[in-house]
């Protein structure tokens, strides 16, 4: 497919789960939509908020135990990077990494993939750098990863795997396994169950971004799908769910109101959610479980002095 056919198809896909999603019983959208350009940009500014201790906590574990997890891993290692972004994670590794092989960086935007491997090709210029754009949920861009030697070992940091519900999860690393030999390994960084007023805090920040990240969403369908959102018709709503060990994100509508997307209207009562995002909480013991069951042996697990969020390497049995 070439470039413009396939925004076409992006375009169209949105359009279908907006209008599923806004015609479901629950108002719902895919999480994944909420990360467009703009969307991108706000949540870089999430990640430096005082409130949000994700991004600096496992920034802090990182910079500790660099040395470790870099000696955890060894020799001649294949970093495979499913939703790399600007890779900017990777790269203080791939530098304390002894002789690694290759880095395999996949994400959706092809110009932050080309960015990334020409920065990445100036620090490490020995190093095979091979993109892959694309949905790394989806089965074809694991089957087009170009065969290689060495270890594989796959890096999913940033608590990405939050997004996903334990059961999505679960399919998630059991894509990545596939993939894997045994003795393969994956270096995952996931957020801890910890106390509700941290959590939410880090959900509705008091500077209000992670509001306008929600309601970013609806601007986007306004913009793309012709939509007639009144954004500020709708208020953001952030709670943690303690049973279901996750945050989630609502838009409320704030009065009762019509609202036109595609041609098609959709009515909202008073109070009504649009759900957003969810973003699910574990315990250790938890994602050893989890990771048990997709086929990976724990091996071992770095966490800030509170357990506040944890970074654990498993390998394939
Ligand atoms: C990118 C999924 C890790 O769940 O903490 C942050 C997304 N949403 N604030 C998270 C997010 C609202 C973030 N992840």
């Amino acid at each position: 497919m070439n470039m413009a056919a396939q925004q076409i198809a992006a375009v169209e896909a949105f359009e279908q789960d907006v209008l599923s999603g806004l015609s479901a019983s629950r108002k719902t959208l895919p999480c994944k939509y909420l990360y467009d350009e703009a969307g991108s940009r706000i949540f870089e500014r999430i990640c430096e908020l005082e409130d949000y201790y994700l991004t600096r906590t496992e920034a802090a574990i990182f910079a500790e135990q660099l040395d470790n997890i870099a000696a955890r891993l060894g020799e001649d290692v294949v970093l495979i990077e499913p939703g790399a972004g600007n890779c900017e994670k990777a790269e203080p590794l791939l530098q304390r990494l002894v002789s690694p092989s290759g880095y395999l960086p996949m994400d959706i935007s092809p110009e932050i993939l080309l960015a990334a491997r020409a920065r990445i090709q100036r620090s490490l210029p020995d190093l095979e750098v091979v993109p892959a754009v694309g949905d790394f949920t989806s089965a074809l861009i694991w089957q087009r990863l170009p065969a290689t030697s060495g270890r594989k070992v796959v890096f999913f940091p940033g608590s990405t795997i939050g997004n996903f519900t334990p059961d999505a999860a679960s399919e998630l690393l059991q894509l990545f396994a596939a993939r894997l030999r045994p003795g393969d390994g994956l270096l995952l960084g996931a957020d801890l169950v910890k106390d509700s007023i941290v959590l939410e805090r880090a959900y509705h920040d008091s500077e209000h971004v992670t509001e306008a990240f929600n309601k970013n969403l609806l601007h986007r369908i306004n913009r793309e799908l012709d939509g007639s959102f009144n954004v500020d018709n709708f208020a953001h709503r952030a709670f943690y769910h303690s049973r279901r060990q996750r945050v989630e994100m609502h838009l409320v509508s704030l009065a009762q109101q019509n609202v036109n997307v595609c041609g098609r209207t959709f009515l909202f009562e008073e109070g009504e959610t649009i759900h957003t995002e969810n973003s699910h909480k574990y315990t250790l013991t938890g994602l050893q479980a989890l990771l048990n069951s997709t086929g990976f042996a724990p091996r071992q697990y770095w966490t800030d002095n509170q357990q506040h969020y944890a970074i654990l390497y498993a390998e394939i049995h």
